[in-house]
Formats: structure tokens, sequence, C-alpha cells
């Protein structure tokens, strides 16, 4: 009798042994230490995602410039930290208040996707969730692809300015310091490259140009690289030095649209950003550009790469919390 009640009860730890081994394997495999799933939110909070979803669409259909605002903050997020929601804190000293972040908008609609969320179940969906739906919501909402976001993350309690200022990448930088700055985030230099593909939609304040029309040290304080015509758009748009009101858009032609028109920009030499236009310049980083110039190439590595930095450091289980309201610990 003993033996028989024994006996399932054995199989049963037996198979569920074996199946952790295969999790723990096929994560190995993959070369992630995230637990994350997707469908996390399956039988805990069943309409969660489209309840974002169907919250970001409405505040889309007033407000164009949504999409590009929100892939740009996961971004702002992951990197500080890992995904963890915590440039969402609001308060003096936080991640918020950094320079780098000045221009970071977007919180208002992730508090209202927050709310809608929490009227169906209270304290189930985290913010650092939320941005990670969002990211995926946007691309799609502009014509990219959509992906499975896999989900669990925690929200963290600490948010620090000087974090976002040593962590996130400027538009300066070259090859090497892209690559190395990706690097310390675990993502490789082919990541950095098709991560770079979400400037095909939005914008940047002229400031972030200067370098290219008015302070490169050449003659006429303008980058060589840059073809005249595009040139002499540029300085008409931003017309005086150091402007962050007057900007630009990152994807001449179809900033408003998810595709792969930016790798070709960057093959015409009109990427706006040195950080965009470095990535056609050098030979490690050019063969990836050509390659991604065409959606069918572009889209499932993009997939691949987001799903990846948003795994990024992220806090799960037991760790962190599920804040009430996204800009505050509770
Ligand atoms: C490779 C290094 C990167 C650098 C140096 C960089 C730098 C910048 C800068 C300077 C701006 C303009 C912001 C402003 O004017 O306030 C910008 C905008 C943007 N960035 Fe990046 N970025 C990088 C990578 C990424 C990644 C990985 C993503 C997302 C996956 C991203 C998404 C965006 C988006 C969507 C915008 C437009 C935001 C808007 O229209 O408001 N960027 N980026």
């Amino acid at each position: 009798m003993a033996a028989e009640m024994l006996g399932p009860a054995r199989s049963c730890v037996s198979t569920m042994t074996a199946l952790l081994v295969v999790t723990i394997l096929s994560v190995m495999a993959a070369g992630e230490v995230s637990a994350l799933q997707t469908g996390f939110y399956a039988s805990s909070c069943p309409k969660a995602e489209e309840t974002i979803y169907s919250t970001l669409q409405q505040l889309h259909a007033n407000d164009p410039d949504l999409p590009p605002v929100l892939l740009r903050l996961h971004f702002h997020d992951c990197f500080v930290r890992g995904c963890d929601g915590s440039v969402l804190l609001q308060g003096s000293g936080t991640e918020r208040t950094a320079p780098v972040n000045g221009r970071l908008e977007g919180f208002g609609a992730i508090d209202a996707a927050k709310a809608a969320v929490e009227k169906l179940c209270p304290g189930i969906v985290s913010c650092a969730d939320i941005l990670a739906f969002a990211a995926r919501d946007s691309v799609k909402m502009v014509g990219g692809p959509g992906w499975e976001v896999p989900a669990g993350r925690r929200d963290g309690t600490v948010s620090l300015a000087s974090e976002a200022s040593s962590n996130l990448p400027g538009a300066q930088m070259d090859v090497n310091q892209l690559t190395a700055n990706f690097g310390k985030q675990g993502l490789t230099r082919d990541d950095m490259v098709i991560l770079s593909g979400a400037h095909t939609i939005g914008e940047a304040a002229c400031v972030h140009i200067d370098n290219r029309i008015y302070d490169y040290p050449s003659p006429s304080g303008v980058d060589p690289l840059l073809p005249k015509d595009f040139a002499a758009k540029l300085k008409k748009k931003c017309r005086e030095r150091g402007s962050t009101k007057r900007k630009f858009d990152l994807d001449s032609g179809t900033s408003a649209t998810f595709d792969a028109q930016y790798y070709k920009n960057l093959a015409k030499r009109t990427g706006l950003l040195t950080s965009d236009q470095v990535l056609y310049e050098d030979s490690r980083t050019r063969p990836l550009v050509l390659e991604s110039s065409n959606n069918a190439n572009f889209f499932p590595k993009f997939t691949q790469a987001m799903v990846k930095m948003s795994q990024i450091s992220t806090l799960e289980g037991s760790q962190g919390q599920i804040r009430q309201r996204c800009g505050y610990v509770n």
C-alpha cells in the first residue's frame, strides 16, 4: 500500500526534476539567465496585454509621436539597473533627472496603461513589464513586427541619475565605444547595430547634431561625410547651435514608419547622429547594415535583439515589488 502510494509520487517528482533540468539546460543553451516567460499573465491577469495595447492605441490616435517615445523609454530603462522600471521613478536625483534623460517622454501613457490594468487585476502587473509590452506595441503600431514578450519582471526601488549618465550611450560615440557600451549590458556588436535600427522612427533635438553641422573639425565646421543637400537641410532646420526645441527626423523620409529605411539612409550617408552613421563607415559593422536594408532581414533580427535587451538584469520571483503607481516605490 505504502509502495503503491510512493510510486506515482516518485514518478511525479522525477518528471518534475526532468522538466527542471530541461528548462535549465534550454536557458543555458540560449545563453541567458532570465526566467521570464511569455504569457506570464495568462492566468493572473488574462487581459493585461490586450488592455495595455488598446490603451496605448487610443492615446496614439491623438499623439503620433507616442511610439518612438515609448520604444526609447524601454531602452533607457533596461540600460540602467536592468529592465526594472527604475526610469519611471520620480523624485530628486532619480534617472529621470539626468541630463541624458532630459527629453524622455511617455510617462503619462505608461501611467494610463498601468491604471487600466490595475482596474482589472490590482497589484499583479509590474511597471517594468508594461514598459516591455509598450515597446513591442509601439513598434507594431507603426508598421513593424510584433513579437511575444517574455514577462514576469518585478519593479526596482532604486533610481539614480548618476547611473543613467554613466550607462547610456552618447550620440557622438564611435563603433568601439558603442560596442563597449552595449557589451556592458551583455549585448554584442551585432545587437548594437540591430537595436540602433530603432532610429527608424522618431526624432532628435538639433543639439545632438551640432558636432556634424557646426563644430566638425574642418574649415566649414560641417562633417564632410554629409551630402551637400542633406547638410543644407539640416542647417536650415537646425539654424542655431544648441537647440533642444528644434528637432530633425532620425530616419529621413519614413520617420513615422518602422521599416529598414534607416539602414538604406546610412548607405546614402544621410544617417542623422554620428552614432548612426559610424555603423556604415566602420568596416566591421557595414556588412550588417547592408544586410539589414530590407524588412525581411531586419524585422526578425530586431525582434530577437529586443527580446534579449528586454531581459537585461531583470528582477524576478520575490525580488523587488509590483509598484502600485509607476512613478513611486510602494
Ligand atoms: C546605439 C546607441 C544609441 C544612441 C547614441 C542613441 C541616442 C539617441 C539620441 C541622442 C536621441 C535623440 C533624443 C533627443 O533629442 O532627446 C535618440 C532618440 C531615439 N532613440 Fe536612441 N540611441 C541609441 C540607441 C537606441 C536604442 C537601442 C533604442 C531602442 C531600442 C533607441 C530608440 C530611440 C528612439 C525611438 C528615439 C526617438 C525618440 C523620440 O522621437 O522622442 N535608441 N537616441
